[in-house]
C-alpha cells in the first residue's frame, strides 16, 4: 500500500540516504510510467542527450551507471557503443533494483552488474572505469554529498575516462519557467495524490528537483577534482548536464592542474 510521507526523514533530513531509499522503494513500481508520462517523454530524450554528451568511443569497455534506478539509460549506452562489456549499476533502492532486473534487462544480464548500496558508502575501485554516467541521480544529494560524488568520479575513472551527469533543473531566465515550475510543483503532486491514493513520493522528487537548481555547482566540484568538466543545457535549461573527461597524465590540462 502506498502511504503518505512527511516532509523529512527520521533524522529530519530529506538527503538522508535512508529517507531517499524509502522514497524510491515506494515509487519504484510506478516510476517508469510516471517519469515518462509526467515529463511528456522528455526524460527519455534527455537520457539520450546525456549519453551523447558522454561521448564514449568504441574503445570504452567498462563503466558505472550511478543512481541507476531501473536502468533506463542502459539501452542508450549499449546502442551508442555495442562493445561495452560491463556496466556496473549502483543504486540504493531495492525496489528499483528488483524492477531493473526482473522487468527490463534479463536479456542484458550478462553485461550488467548491480550493486545495491549508497554510492557514497560503496568502495568502487580506483581507476576502474572508462566511463561514469548518471541520469537524474544528482538531485537527492546535498552540496556535501555532491562534493563526495565528484571526488568518487575522479577516483574511479581511468585517465582519459569520460563522464556525464544529467539532472532535471530550474530553467532560470526562460520565459516559460513559471509554467514549468507550476507543472512540477502543483500539477504533478496533484496527479499523484489523485492517481496514487494520496501518496506524496513523486512530489518529493519535485521538491528535490527545485532545490537542486542546476548542474553548474557540480561542474565546479568536478573541476576542483582535476577533471575537465563542461556545463550544458538541454531544452532551455529544464535539464542540465555536467560532462567531460579525466585528463591523461602528461596532457596539457593535467600540467595546468598541477601548476
Ligand atoms: C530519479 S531516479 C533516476 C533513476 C534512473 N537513473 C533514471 O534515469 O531514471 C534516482 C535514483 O537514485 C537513487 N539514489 C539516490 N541516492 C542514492 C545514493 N546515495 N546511492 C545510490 N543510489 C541513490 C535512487 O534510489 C533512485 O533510483
Amino acid at each position: 500500500m502506498t502511504r503518505p510521507i512527511g516532509p523529512t526523514g527520521p533524522t529530519g533530513d530529506i538527503y538522508d540516504p535512508a529517507f531517499v531509499k524509502g522514497v524510491f522503494d515506494r515509487c519504484s513500481g510506478k516510476y517508469i510510467a510516471f517519469s515518462y508520462v509526467c515529463s511528456l517523454g522528455f526524460t527519455e530524450r534527455w537520457r539520450k542527450q546525456c549519453v551523447a554528451a558522454l561521448g564514449i568511443d568504441a574503445s570504452a569497455r567498462v563503466g558505472y551507471d550511478l543512481m541507476a534506478g531501473t536502468g533506463e539509460v542502459w539501452p542508450h549506452l549499449l546502442e551508442a557503443n555495442p562493445h561495452i562489456s560491463q556496466i556496473t549499476a549502483v543504486d540504493l533502492s531495492a525496489g528499483m533494483h528488483q524492477l531493473a532486473m526482473k522487468r527490463l534487462h534479463a536479456m542484458r544480464a550478462h553485461r550488467i552488474d548491480f550493486i545495491e548500496d549508497d554510492v557514497l558508502a560503496s568502495n568502487l575501485p580506483a581507476a576502474s572505469a572508462d566511463f561514469v554516467v548518471s541520469t537524474f541521480g544528482l538531485k537527492t544529494f546535498n552540496a556535501e554529498q555532491q562534493r563526495k560524488l565528484a571526488q568518487l568520479t575522479a577516483r574511479v575513472l581511468k585517465p582519459g575516462g569520460r563522464f556525464a551527469f544529467i539532472e532535471a533543473s530550474d530553467p532560470r531566465g526562460w520565459w516559460l519557467r513559471g509554467l514549468y515550475l507550476f507543472h512540477l510543483k502543483v500539477v504533478l503532486p496533484l496527479v499523484e495524490r489523485l492517481l496514487l491514493r494520496g501518496a506524496n513520493d513523486f512530489a518529493m522528487i519535485g521538491t528535490y528537483s527545485t532545490n537542486f537548481g542546476d548542474a553548474r555547482v557540480f561542474v565546479d566540484m568536478l573541476r576542483a577534482q582535476g577533471l575537465n568538466a563542461e556545463f550544458r543545457k538541454a531544452f532551455f535549461g529544464c535539464a542540465t548536464i555536467a560532462c567531460g573527461a579525466k585528463p591523461v597524465l602528461g596532457s596539457a590540462d593535467m600540467n595546468d592542474a598541477a601548476i
